[in-house]
Parts: C-alpha cells; structure tokens; sequence
C-alpha cells in the first residue's frame, strides 16, 4: 500500500476537502502551509514524496476505531463516516451481505467510473460508491420507501444521487460496475435484465449457503461468465465478476 504526502497552501486543502471526499490527514501546519498524507492520490497534484506503507503502519491505523461517548462519535480522519437514518428501507450497514458489497466496491471501483446499485434500499451502496470515488451513481429499487430513503440518506451525506423507483428492465444505460444486494430468487427473474447494464465489472450479493452460490454460479457460467472474487460471511456469499470473469 502507497501513502501519498502533499504540501499544500492551507486555503487550497478547504478546496480538496470539499472535492475529493477521499480520507487526508494532516501531519504538519507550517506558516500558510500544511502537509498532509492520502491513500489514493490527489487529482492534479504532484506528491511531495510516496511512501511504502508497513502492515504495522497499517494496524497502527486500524486500531483507533471510533470512539462513542453520549451522542459524540470520535474518530481519526482517515475513517469515511456515512450517516444511515434507520428507516423502513433495508441497508444500516450491519447485515453482512451489505459488508460484502461494499468490500468489493472498494475492489472494483475506480476512480471517476459510473455505478448502478440495483436494490439501493437506504441507499448505503450507492453512497460508498460515491464516496469511494465513483463518478455518476444511479440506485434503483422497486419500494417507494427505499427511494424516499435513498434521497433522504443521500443528502444527509452531501452526495450528488440519482434514486430512481425502477427495477433493471427500466433502465436504458450500462455503467461501469453494477452491485446488486438482492436474493437468489430476484437473481433468477432478474439476471437476464441486470448483465446487459454492465459494461466492466459486477457485484452480486444475497446469496445464502452453498446450494444457493453453487446455483448461481451456474446460472453465470450459462451466460458465458464466471466469478473471480468470492467473499464469504456468516454463510452469506458475495459474487464479483471482474473484467478477467467478464
Ligand atoms: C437486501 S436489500 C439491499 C439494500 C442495500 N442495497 C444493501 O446492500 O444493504 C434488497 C433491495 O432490493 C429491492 N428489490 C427487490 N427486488 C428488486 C427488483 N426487481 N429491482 C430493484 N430492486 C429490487 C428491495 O426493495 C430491497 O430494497
């Protein structure tokens, strides 16, 4: 892993901040300067230095998780925090086909490419898209109350979404990377409708216990595909087609 430092004027961090949404800590501030260290590389600006980064480095990092106390969530800078208004709409973050989706969304992704989230519910995937990097994000689900929730989530992390009521036969454009939440018998109505919105890599989730990811495996390798990441928890199966896969 890369780390990269920057010595920047102090009034141009205000500026990235708000562009980039990418984590930036700040090692030093030194007259009208400041200097600070990033995990992916900022746009149109030439690192100072690129440092290698040790695995202690790393767990040093991982090690201060966020801190609560009453209504106060401390946390170091390097963290994304994600506001999830818990509402009617599936998606808070903590049933692990959600963990795996956004696992391979930071995989997948890069930087400035679309994203199609089928099955948005509050939203979740389509806001780590973004906040990952990604450049248009279009979520779709078929519940009026996952929209509303979509919005509503959406604006309370100032992040530019479409939350579009559809499901995958509406929709007219490909994007590059697909991620879909849903569950094996969605999958088996809807596959053929989600493949042709793809354009580079996918994501399927929902997939419960062997039988189910074995079916499904099949059902991909019988329209020409197969898997390239397979991510497990719980006895919950997350599918990543890659480019090599596709
Ligand atoms: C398991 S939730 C996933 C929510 C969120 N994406 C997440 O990862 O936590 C599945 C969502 O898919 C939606 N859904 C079900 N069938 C659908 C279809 N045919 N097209 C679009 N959305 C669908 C449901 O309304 C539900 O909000």
């Amino acid at each position: 892993m890369k780390r990269f430092i920057y010595r920047l004027p102090e009034l141009k961090l205000g500026e990235i901040l708000a562009e980039e949404p990418a984590p930036l800590e700040v090692l030093k501030r030194e007259d009208q300067e400041v200097i600070v260290a990033t995990y992916t590389p900022l746009k149109d600006l030439k690192p100072i230095r690129v440092e290698e980064v040790s695995e202690d480095w790393q767990r040093w990092r991982e090690s201060f998780g966020p801190v609560e106390v009453e209504e106060f969530v401390i946390m170091p800078p390097w963290k994304v925090p994600i506001f999830i208004n818990p509402g009617m709409a599936f998606g808070t973050g903590l049933h692990p086909t959600t963990k795996l989706c956004i696992k391979l969304v930071r995989e997948y992704l890069k930087e400035g490419e679309s994203v199609l989230d089928v099955g948005t519910g509050s939203g979740i995937l389509s806001i780590v898209a973004k906040k990952a990097g990604a450049g248009r994000v279009l979520g779709i689900d078929i519940s009026e109350e996952a929209i509303r929730s979509c919005r509503e989530n959406a604006e309370l992390n100032c992040v530019s979404i479409e939350c579009r009521l559809a499901g995958p036969s509406d929709v007219e454009e490909s994007f590059d990377l697909i991620v879909a939440n849903l569950e094996l018998p969605i999958f088996r109505k809807e596959l053929d409708n989600i493949i042709p919105l793809f354009k580079r890599r996918a994501i399927f989730s929902g997939l419960y216990r062997r039988e189910e990811l074995k079916e499904f495996l099949k059902m991909l390798e019988q329209r020409g595909m197969k898997a390239d990441r397979i991510l497990e928890d719980q006895d919950w199966f997350c599918v990543g087609v890659g480019d090599a896969g596709n």
